[in-house]
């Protein structure tokens, strides 16, 4: 999922150019490469390890909306005829191993099947949402799932959150404070975030593990709690979310960056207590 810059990815079955707002599926066990058309590029990978990503269950909703198959791009089949020695690395049971081979592997001259690489412009979804009051559940905007054999805790859901009108009256509309079972690592290809607008800027992340309790930040909570609640289009943002059953861990790397904002959880100082019992 490049954030900044083109990426080319050169797979058996073709080439995909793809830029920020557009995604990239590569089946498992595909051999590919990535060049930097236009020099150096930003981004974020999932590995899924689960079942294979499909589209959602659309339930009442019925026949469109959402992602539709239509928009899920496969290349034209492409190769290299290249007699030049190449590395390939592979990756298995969690390490990576690397051999040299005298030529291209990316050799199919030829394919057909439904094993492929796509890609899929983000700005295609169709979301939908409250028409008239509250707040539905983050999974209406579910791009793809790998689903789990436990119902409603995927091996991973990939969520967006497009550009959108909303609309809903009488309604807590920025997101609500919550804990889940699901691990939910969030980043942002461009645009603000409605939930945290100063913290959360394009190409970061955010990581709020299994039952780790999250909302918007204070000031985001005041303003939205005294607004007029007219009609509002959010323009120009496009936040993600892989959201899986699974706990996730931080590398050693990651770990030690000078990046770390520690400063995160002050975004929700100023929260005051409003209860009344009365
Ligand atoms: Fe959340």
């Amino acid at each position: 999922m490049p954030q900044h810059n083109l990426i080319r990815v050169f797979t058996e079955c073709g080439v995909i150019d793809a830029g920020p707002g557009e995604i990239v599926i590569i089946p498992k066990g595909m051999k590919f490469k990535v060049d930097l058309p236009n020099g150096p590029a930003r981004g974020y990978v999932c590995e899924n390890y689960g079942s294979y990503l499909t589209l959602p269950e659309r339930g009442p909703i019925g026949a469109n909306c959402l992602a539709n198959p239509r928009d899920f791009l496969a290349p034209v089949a492409g190769y290299e005829d290249k007699e030049t020695p190449c590395e390939l690395y592979v990756k298995s049971l969690g390490r990576l191993y690397v051999t040299d081979l005298p030529q291209s592997p990316l050799d199919v001259v030829a394919w057909h099947g439904n094993f492929a690489p796509v890609k899929y412009d983000l700005r295609r979804f169709s979301p939908v949402g409250s028409v008239l009051f509250d707040h539905p559940d983050p999974s209406i905007y579910t791009v793809l799932t790998s689903a789990s054999d436990m119902a409603g805790t995927a091996n991973v859901d990939f969520v967006i959150f497009p550009e959108r009108w909303v609309v809903m009256e009488s309604s807590f509309r920025p997101p609500w404070y919550h804990m889940n079972v699901m691990s939910e690592f969030m980043g942002l290809i461009y645009g603000v975030y409605d939930a945290k607008p100063g913290g959360f800027v394009p190409g970061g992340m955010s990581l709020h593990n299994a039952l780790i309790a999250h909302g918007p930040d204070a000031e985001v909570f005041e303003k939205a709690s005294r607004k007029d609640l007219v009609p509002e289009r959010l323009s120009g943002t496009m936040a993600f979310m892989f959201e899986t059953r699974y706990p996730l861990s931080a590398t050693a790397y990651a770990s030690q960056l000078e990046l770390l904002d520690g400063a995160y959880p002050d975004c929700w100082d100023g929260l005051a207590r409003k209860f009344d019992r009365s």
